[in-house]
């Protein structure tokens, strides 16, 4: 009975999948035309501290990037994110600061939205799994995959510390990897090598509870498991064939899917959480885990958000309708909850879609000056670089700019100052700001601040012009198969294009020779920097905003303005403003050691 309506369900969205796949490889966008919709995600962050540009790296930028890119396709898009506010990370903040879990969460969530906004991320919801439709809604999903027999109690054994008198789950306790022995696993998963492991399996373990730091025992206590065994079928089947995932990502999944999935516990001995919907003793003092209300949390938002639309069912449109993609940016120790688990719970609620695409990247290090490799960003070596204070110092498109630039797509990348300096300098300022500079300068000197008219064209004027429809292709492209590094590179390869152009033709020799050559040139050059303006939009928002204003060019990056990128939108006669630099250049001394 209860797997029919998944059945159904699956059957549609993979058949849904299977044209899209078949579109995808014949020519890009075909996915577009596939989808009605596309709802965006990117990993709910802690609410247990501020958000760091390692962060934006992975599951922000990117996403951020591919949304502005769907709009401007025309696009019906919804981007969502918000706060992860249960589980011990949060609690044990509040210990360490001895204050109150709800302080931590309040006082992160709103600063970790405003880091979002000032690095130009725009989502179109940032919720808060600590609201009460949360908690309702967990709590369903909770409680129709108990009807369904997904859902089991079980006696299991958990760490107890006779000091504080309390359960120590997940995080509260330390010890030694079970597969590596780093000696600073944390009970439920070790930073180190990335297993994620049951509790018990840690070796030599310590209560981690500030002022604690004594050896637990092992007490019984009775848990909820969610039988992802029973959904290894249909999880190794939606895998299956998906070439167009990444590396990684298929990897991570599919490794889970090798081992075979085991029943899961989903509860907690926590207070702080989602409480358990049952009238049970054994739920006394317990919550749902973490991982389990977080992913919720997508649907909780998107229903706040159509909410806010005015029309409360809205978000069916997202999360029920096969005719909607589901894609989720992640970072790669998220990828067994997104490309496993989530989707299991998905199944067993039998109404809901399924994630037809999970993005993770790998991790972005910090390259200390003089040091031989990077290591994580850390608070304690001083090396945590917060977003608003970066964006405050540099702007937001560089920061946006760099960290695309390295973004860690295949493999961790590393953030150097040396690095952000000389590329920030040598590439956005050097090839993007000083093509636009340069040709708004000369055209507004030499045009008295017109766009001149072309004259005759020739093959080299042909040739730049040319270069437009392909790169906004290319671009696209890349995009469409998430590869942020290469897509970005490809949009400042036109504004390469443009440089050698305008040296070529030398338009501060042929204003003494030939004005109306030297007028088409300068027309040439603004066409391009008009299609750089919306070319670039989705990366550095900012200033292609700013470049379109120069140019008078209205709605940039509005819906639907990629399919006009091929055209001259110019028209001879256009004002021009005499031009602000787009990227002063930044001086050594500007950056850190
Ligand atoms: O790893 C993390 O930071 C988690 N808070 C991510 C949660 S993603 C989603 F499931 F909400
Ligand atoms: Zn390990």
């Amino acid at each position: 009975m209860f797997w029919e309506p998944i059945a159904a369900v699956r059957a549609v969205v993979s058949a849904a999948n299977g044209v899209a796949r078949l579109l995808f490889a014949a020519q890009w966008g075909g996915l577009l035309t596939t989808f009605k919709r596309t709802l965006v995600t990117s990993a709910l962050p802690y609410a247990n501290g501020r958000i760091h540009i390692g962060h934006l790296a992975g599951a922000y930028l990117p996403a951020d990037i591919y949304v502005r890119y769907l709009r401007m396709r025309g696009q019906d898009v919804v981007f969502v994110c918000g706060s992860d506010e249960h589980g011990v990370p949060i609690t044990l903040r509040a210990l360490k600061e001895e204050t109150t879990p709800r302080a931590i969460i309040d006082r992160f969530h709103e600063q970790n939205e405003a880091a979002f906004r000032a690095a130009g991320i725009e989502f179109d919801v940032y919720g808060r799994t600590s609201w009460p439709e949360h908690h309702a809604l967990t709590q369903r999903f909770f409680l129709r995959l108990l009807e369904g027999g997904h859902i089991e109690k079980r006696k299991t054994q958990q760490y107890y510390s006779e000091k504080m008198q309390m359960f120590l789950p997940d995080r509260y306790v330390e010890g030694t990897c079970p597969k590596c022995s780093s000696g600073e696993a944390r009970g439920d998963q070790c930073d180190a090598c990335g297993t994620s492991y049951d509790v018990t399996e840690l070796r030599d373990p310590r209560s981690a509870v500030p002022g604690d730091g004594s050896t637990p025992i092992l007490r019984e206590s009775m848990h909820w498991f969610l039988r992802l065994d029973h959904f290894q079928e249909a999880l190794q089947e939606k895998l299956e064939g998906r070439s167009d995932w990444r590396r990684n990502t298929l990897g991570g999944a599919q490794s889970w899917l090798r081992e075979g999935l085991r029943p899961r516990c989903v509860t907690r001995d926590t207070s702080w959480g989602v409480p358990i919907p049952l009238d049970d003793p054994d739920a006394a003092g317990k919550c749902i885990y973490v991982w389990f209300d977080a992913p919720i949390g997508y649907v909780t938002n998107t229903q706040a958000w159509a909410e806010r639309q005015g029309d409360a069912d809205l978000w069916k449109r997202y999360w029920q309708d096969p005719a909607c993609r589901l894609v989720h940016f992640i970072g790669k120790d998220n990828i067994p909850f997104h490309a496993i688990i989530f989707p299991a719970m998905l199944m067993g609620q039998s109404d809901y879609i399924l994630p037809d695409i999970v993005v993770a990247n790998e991790y972005l290090n910090f390259l200390r000056a003089g040091e031989a490799a990077a290591a994580k960003f850390s608070k304690s070596r001083g090396t945590v670089i917060e977003v608003g204070q970066f964006v405050e110092t540099y702007g937001a498109d560089r920061l946006r700019y760099y960290l695309t630039a390295i973004a860690p797509e295949t493999a961790d990348s590393e953030f150097s100052w040396q690095d952000f300096l000389h590329r920030t300098n040598g590439e956005i300022a050097d090839v993007f700001g000083n093509f636009v500079h340069r040709s708004l300068t000369f055209a507004v000197k030499s045009f008295a601040a017109a766009l001149p008219s072309a004259g005759e064209l020739q093959e080299t004027d042909r040739a730049a012009l040319a270069a437009i429809p392909v790169a906004r292709d290319e671009v696209a492209r890349l995009l469409e198969r998430f590869q942020f590094r290469q897509a970005q590179a490809a949009m400042l390869e036109l504004a390469r294009t443009g440089n050698r152009y305008f040296d070529e033709q030398q338009p501060w020799v042929t204003r003494k020779s030939d004005l109306e050559r030297c007028g088409t040139t300068l027309h040439v050059c603004l066409q391009l920097a008009a299609a750089l303006a919306r070319l670039a939009a989705p990366f550095l928002p900012a200033s292609a905003a700013r470049l379109a204003a120069m140019l008078g060019l209205e709605a940039h990056d509005a819906p639907g303005s990629w399919a006009r990128i091929g055209e001259t939108p110019l028209p001879p006669g256009t004002p021009l403003t005499k031009p602000q630099i787009l990227f002063p250049k930044l001086e050594r001394e500007e950056v850190p050691e």
